[in-house]
């Protein structure tokens, strides 16, 4: 996705140097002013079944209690259809305001049939990016809050046995829309070497599924120490994440957020036994702003492209991504290609006619000689037949005239003078 981004004009030009001090190297501090002033806004949003522990962990991870009283938490929800519920919250840290929504798929995968369960998702998804290009392409450009979806925290059941079918689905099937950060719910139920064997399992799986999980970036700054803190955080995805809302002691006396068993207690935020603390790193402190822009260049710019270039009417994703002029001439293609095929499909039927006369001819040729021939052979053998009676006769009559001494003339002639007289 990285590659896709825009790269900067500046970097690309030759370096001046300055004789003097102009003023502009207080630029960085007015928009740091400025965006203070303004606040930020990001949405994030949870999936997974229900139960995998997602509003748990996001009330861990902002350390205050998001799914209040007003907005009880999804688990207290009867409703098992697939629906998208939004939170939004305005949180402050040093004087920092975030405007944070949090969207919630309660019933997701909840179902016995499972199948298009992902489709609210998506049109949620959509219909943000539809909201926003709305308000981007009126003649009175109005600015809205930024709604988008920045990031997709996508909860795995602590199975063991790889992602589920409806995992692979539903990640294949939103990757190319939103930033997807995969997750090992739970983790506190397998033994790190069950976590490890886990992982790289889930990312094989994601690997030969062709999905594209949100890349965390490189660390922009030169410090080797943060690269490599930076590298090591990355390498823990899929984050193995345990969540809790409860504040406990451990064993030094020392307050810690975890959960209480009867063998032993889990800090949350100990990296030795989750990866809870890299999950909240990698996605507040140090690629909140990445996730916005990924979400902008990348993923609202391939939904924008696809809506502008696609036919009216139609859904965003059915329309390939490509210009109205390539589609014309696509379509022209099509139809000459359409026609072509027709007329093959003549010329074949035409063939297949004259080959099946022809061969009807020939038959009936071939049956009349042979009818002809039979009949000259029934002919021959009569008149051979007829001439053997006729020798036999002659025989027979010769051996007679022998036997009476007088020839059938003489006979013949004696019977004519008798009859005379
Ligand atoms: P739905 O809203 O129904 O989708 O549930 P959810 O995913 O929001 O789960 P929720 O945060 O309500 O947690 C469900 C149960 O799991 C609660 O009893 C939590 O205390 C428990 N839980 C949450 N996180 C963890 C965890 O990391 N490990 C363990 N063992 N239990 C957890």
């Amino acid at each position: 996705l990285r590659d896709q981004l825009p790269t900067s004009a500046i970097q690309s030009k030759k370096l001046r140097q300055l004789d003097g001090y102009v003023g502009f190297a207080n630029l960085p501090n007015q928009v740091y002013r400025k965006a203070v002033k303004k606040g930020f806004e990001f949405t994030l949003m949870v999936a997974g079944e229900s139960g995998l522990g997602k509003s748990t962990l996001i009330n861990s991870m902002f350390l205050t209690d998001i799914y209040s009283v007003e907005h009880p938490g999804p688990s207290a929800r009867i409703k098992k259809t697939v629906n998208v519920d939004t939170n939004n919250v305005l949180l402050q840290e040093n004087g920092v305001n975030l405007s944070l929504t949090i969207v919630d798929t309660p019933g997701f995968g909840d179902a016995v049939d499972n199948s298009d369960c992902w489709d609210p998702v998506i049109q949620y998804v959509e219909s943000q990016y539809e909201n926003f290009l709305d308000a981007e392409t009126r003649v009175n450009r109005i600015v809205l809050p930024d709604t988008r979806v920045h990031a997709c925290v996508y909860f795995i059941a602590p199975s063991g046995h790889g992602l589920k079918p409806l995992d692979v689905e539903f990640m294949q099937r939103l990757h190319d829309k939103v930033n997807i950060i995969p997750v090992i719910a739970k983790s506190d139920t397998m033994t790190p070497e069950e976590v490890a064997r886990f992982k790289k399992q889930i990312l094989n799986q994601i690997v030969q599924s062709r999905i594209k999980i949100y890349e965390f970036p490189e660390s922009e700054t030169d410090e080797d120490n943060e690269k490599h803190e930076n590298r090591k955080m990355k390498d823990r995805v899929p984050f193995a994440i345990v969540g809790s809302n409860t504040i406990i002691e451990n064993g030094d006396g020392k307050k810690v957020r975890g959960r209480k068993y009867p063998w032993g207690i889990v800090d949350i935020e100990n990296l030795d036994q989750c990866d809870f603390i890299p999950l909240r790193n990698m996605l507040i402190r140090t690629n909140l702003q990445d996730l916005k822009q990924v979400t902008n260049d990348v993923h609202y710019e391939n939904y924008r492209c696809r809506k502008l270039a696609g036919v009216a009417g139609g859904s965003v994703d059915k329309i390939p991504n490509r210009n109205p002029m390539a589609q014309i001439e696509e379509e022209r293609r099509e139809h000459c290609n359409k026609l072509l095929k027709m007329e093959k499909e003549m010329e074949e039927v035409f063939e297949r006619k004259v080959r099946e006369k022809k061969q009807k001819l020939s038959d009936s040729e071939n049956d009349l000689e042979k009818r002809h021939k039979e009949s000259k052979e029934k002919l021959e053998q009569q008149k051979r037949e007829l001439e053997n009676k006729m020798l036999a006769f002659e025989q027979e009559k010769a051996a007679w005239e022998q036997a009476h001494h007088v020839t059938i003339d003489e006979l013949k002639r004696l019977s004519m003078e008798s009859l005379d007289g």
